[in-house]
């Protein structure tokens, strides 16, 4: 029997509109969450991201707005910039556009936000707070696995978790996401020997490591669930994720397709995180 396929883009709707609900309600209090987006040079890719993500704060009515620089900008003019919308108080969260331009030490930059307005989860801060399961702002891909597996009412307590890839941006955050719902979790790397041994022990298999159908059917438990976070453009311009859909789809209990599975959940996560933000620094004046 064929997999069911999770609706991402649905699911990332229903959260949408939550927010947009949320807003509703402060701005009859007067008070209006606000979003920073920094996008540095002229990356495409980024471009089209930033734009995605203007729009959906616009839609949810969370005030956005985007500062778009030129990549000849220096680290210390950007830093200067971040330190400016620390101070603002009509802005609750701060996103940095990766990738940053060669010269410019994205570190530094991510570093220099605020905690409490890191939309993104990426400075050290949020970092630790995950590791050490104190609440805190985590990031928004892996946030938006976690809230998929929920909303489809797929166990996680007890069950093997295998997570592949172990990026600070999706893979070690997941498996730290997972750990917390209390999931038994491994994480596989590019130099994990015989993959597939340790892929088929996984009730829920995340994939997030960037190479296009990396996972073949034979490599994945039957009934499993399927998360597949990967994005790949192949030579023929044809998207696919991680995993081999065609092949995984008679496998697997529950797969997310690519695109419409994980890709809409991360800019619902992220209102969801400017909103929290939001409440943060709203709860601390
Ligand atoms: N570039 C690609 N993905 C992301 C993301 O989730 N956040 C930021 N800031 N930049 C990105």
């Amino acid at each position: 029997m064929a997999a069911q396929v999770i609706d991402g883009k649905t699911i990332a709707k229903q959260i949408r509109d939550e927010v947009k609900q949320t807003v509703e309600h402060w701005r009859r209090e007067q008070f209006v969450p606000g979003l920073a987006v920094v996008l540095v040079g002229d990356d495409p890719a980024s471009a089209t991201y930033v734009r995605n993500k203007e729009k959906a704060c616009q839609e949810a009515g969370i005030y956005s707005e985007v500062h778009r620089l030129d990549a000849s900008i220096s680290e210390d003019e950007l830093l200067r910039l971040v330190h400016t919308l620390n101070q603002r108080p009509d802005i609750h969260g701060i996103l940095v556009q990766l990738p940053l331009p060669e010269h410019i030490r994205s570190e530094r930059i991510l570093d220099a936000v605020d905690p409490s307005k890191d939309v993104d989860g990426f400075h050290p801060v949020n970092a630790g707070k995950l590791l050490v399961g104190k609440p805190g702002i985590f990031p928004c891909t892996p946030l938006g696995v976690i809230e998929l597996l929920k909303r489809q009412d797929v166990p996680i307590a007890g069950r093997h978790a295998v997570v592949v890839g172990r990026s600070n941006i999706v893979g070690k955050p997941a498996a730290l996401l997972l750990l917390r719902e209390h999931a038994t979790v491994s994480v596989c790397h590019s130099r994990t020997p015989d993959l597939s041994a340790i892929t088929r022990q996984a009730d829920i298999l995340v994939c997030a490591v960037g190479q296009p159908e990396l996972i073949r059917g034979e490599m994945i438990k039957p009934g499993a669930c399927v998360i597949d976070v990967g994005i790949n453009r192949k030579p023929d311009g044809k998207l696919v994720g991680d995993v081999c859909f065609s092949e995984a789809v008679h496998v697997a209990g529950q797969i997310t397709p690519v695109p419409g599975g994980v890709g809409p959940m991360t800019i619902a996560m992220l209102l969801k995180n400017t909103l929290a933000c939001a409440q943060l620094q709203r709860s601390s004046v």
